[in-house]
């Protein structure tokens, strides 16, 4: 694979390392990065082991891993062990439990905070709710909720039971939810009367009620009053949260699951325009993701710690709710925009609620670069000791401006690979290694990964390749909900034996390594994952459209925006309405994240024999690039 233009770009930077401070390596959780990647090389297995002690088990396991069924792969088997309790129940008892668990606050400034006795609390409650209503180990509960505690007190509740919780971010349309709702049969659902959006309300509960019209599995929903705008309520099917748990006793039994018992299923794009239900268990996961969190954030325990995701996505279910709490520590949840009423809002929260980690994405960091250094020079914002970034590739610019004007070349940035399947942060530095601006470094400790060639061989130093994981780890996807057939040809039929992630990398000489994109038909649009066939199949859905091609392109802030070329059948006459109609349609099917940029009407889309629309070809045509190889194109 040929180094693209950006590859180029960041060649230089491969030359420069930022180190540690001599302060911060020795009070690290892990002093010397390198050797504790030596070190837990040596085995790998050992080093999860012990990474498991870290938490609760009602009975231990009997085999740290199994691979009798490759590639559904197991671990810690025939362990017993619960999710939710190891967020809050082992706490309780202990000093942990004084201590605030979640931090709220929202755009309007409304704050609200809870300890972990309180949200211990509330969840049984709903935990005993739940039960009331026959939900039981095994089903299936979706979730569509902007980013407020209840979001929080519902997954946990979920995992406490056993039952598999489904979160669909709250930025999907109606049809989105409603295909996510029926491919799990999910029983019950969260919602919220609305969330908050730039000063604006954005009205959920309508979105619900018309995905609602298209399934028939949902018996219940429990709606969190939010924002006290005027909903439509079907009183036979809708209960407000806070009448679902009024009376019910603030202590509720925990299910003991099994380590491989599934927590959760969260769906992410592929290349297909069907979503993955990706599959996360409660024992492994939970392993992966307080050994992640504790020593990439280097955690000793009194953390404020603010994702600024959304729980709607991987990285809040690893990040905000469950990891922090695993810790022990406190979560901040913002719900709103970050730069309202001014581009300071973030720093502003920072400092009043004295965060120590800062976890963002490049996306939020460059939109932040637009406003200028005087809203972050106006905050000292000493509390914060590490920064993160997560979701795309962050651009030296980018980082070195996180790194100087945020962290104030005090706070060494965390630049983590991972995705939904992997569960935990996976390519990344620890706060003890010497960083590079805009690589993330090395694997994990516990982690093997390579990038190479088609035929699985190590490419040199320096050339792009794929990057695959060589071995097996215990916060790793175990399958496709459903689709156990899908899981194997995605992920282990590429390369054999490893685990294939779909993005391009390099490596350079000193083995760090240089993530540069995805190699499939997925996007990343402001961080968010959009698969190029789902926003097809969206257009096509459109009366006046016969064939739809979808690119991702370059854009300064969202890192890639969409670009579709259509072809519109004869009666239909290409006009701006009719743009702005399909914009609209694309809204309808997956919902605002999917920007599109631009509209281009064409007679013909370039493809293979086969029939397989070439996205490579429109890309380069778009961007001026050199066309490649073109000759399956007909
Ligand atoms: O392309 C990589 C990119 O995000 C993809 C995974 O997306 P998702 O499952 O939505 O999870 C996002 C948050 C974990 C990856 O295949 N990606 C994620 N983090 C980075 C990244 N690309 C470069 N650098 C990162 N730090």
């Amino acid at each position: 694979m040929a180094l693209d233009r950006e590859l180029t770009d960041v060649l230089s930077e491969s030359k420069k390392f930022y180190p540690p401070s001599a302060q911060l390596r020795k009070n690290a959780n892990v002093p010397d990065y390198e050797k504790m990647l030596k070190q837990a090389a040596k085995n790998p297995l050992k080093f999860w082991e012990e990474a498991a002690h870290d938490l609760h088990w009602f009975k231990d396991w009997d085999k740290t891993f199994e691979d009798k069924k490759k590639p559904f792969y197991k671990w810690f088997v025939n362990g017993k062990i619960n999710l939710a309790y190891n967020a809050l129940d082992r706490h309780m008892g202990t000093p942990v439990e004084k201590k605030l668990a979640i931090i709220f606050e929202d755009e309007t400034g409304v704050e609200r905070k809870f300890t972990y006795k309180q949200l211990y609390h509330e969840v049984n409650k709903l935990v005993n709710a739940l039960r009331g209503l026959g939900v039981r180990k095994g089903d299936r509960v979706a979730i569509y909720m902007p980013n407020i505690p209840e979001i929080a007190m519902a997954m946990l509740a979920c995992a406490k039971i056993g039952a598999m919780h489904s979160v669909v971010y709250a930025g999907f349309s109606a049809k989105a939810l409603a295909d996510r709702i029926n491919d799990a049969k999910a029983k019950v659902l969260f919602t919220a009367d609305g969330s908050f959006r730039r000063g604006k309300v954005i009205d959920l509960k309508s979105i619900v009620d018309e995905a609602l019209k298209e399934t028939k599995t949902i018996k219940k929903v429990i709606v969190t009053k939010n924002n006290k705008q005027k909903i439509k309520f079907n009183k036979r099917r809708d209960v407000w949260y806070k009448d679902f748990v009024k009376g019910q006793s603030t202590e509720a039994k925990c299910a003991q699951m099994d380590a491989e018992d599934p927590a959760f299923v969260l769906y992410t794009s592929g290349t297909t325009s069907k979503p993955k239900g990706v599959i996360h268990v409660h024992g492994g996961y939970a392993t992966g993701v307080l050994r992640t969190i504790k020593w990439v954030f280097d955690l000793k325990g009194d953390e404020v710690f603010w994702c600024t995701a959304d729980p709607g996505w991987i990285t809040g279910h690893s990040y905000i709710v469950y990891g922090p709490l695993l810790a022990g520590v406190t979560t901040l949840q913002y719900e709103g925009m970050p730069d309202i009423p001014k581009p300071d809002r973030i720093w502003k929260v920072v400092e009043k609620y004295k965060v120590n980690v800062l976890y963002t994405a490049p996306t939020l960091i460059r939109a932040m670069m637009k406003y200028g250094t005087a809203w972050p020079k106006k905050h000292k914002m000493p509390s914060l000791k590490i920064l993160g970034s997560v979701g795309e590739p962050i651009n030296p610019e980018a980082w070195k401006w996180y790194y100087t004007h945020v962290g104030k070349r005090r706070c060494p940035i965390m630049d983590t690979w991972w995705q939904t399947e992997t569960g935990m942060n996976m390519i990344t530095p620890l706060p003890s290694a010497s960083l590079k601006a805009g690589s993330a470094c090395k694997p994990f400790p516990g982690i093997i990964a390579d990038v190479v060639d088609k035929k699985g061989k190590s490419v040199p130093v320096g050339k792009g390749g794929y990057l695959i994981i060589k071995n097996q780890w215990p916060s790793m996807i175990r399958t496709i909900y459903n689709n156990p057939k899908r899981y194997i040809k995605t992920y282990w039929s590429q390369v054999k034996g490893a685990y294939f992630a779909g993005d391009v990398a390099f490596k350079d000489k000193d083995g760090y390594f240089w993530i540069q994109g995805r190699t499939d038909d997925v996007l990343k649009v402001a961080g968010h994952r959009i698969g190029t066939a789902e926003v097809e199949s969206s257009f096509v859905a459109h009366p006046s459209v016969v064939e739809a091609g979808v690119i991702g392109v370059p854009d300064p802030i969202k890192g890639e925006v969409i670009v579709a070329f259509i072809i519109l059948n004869q009666r239909a006459k290409p006009s701006d309405e009719l743009k702005q109609e399909l914009k609209m349609q694309v809204r309808k099917g997956i919902g605002p994240l999917a920007v599109i940029k631009d509209i281009k009407f064409v007679d013909k889309l370039p493809k293979t024999r086969s029939g397989k629309i070439m996205r490579r070809v429109l890309k380069a045509k778009e961007l001026g690039l050199p066309l490649g190889d073109t000759s399956s194109l007909v």
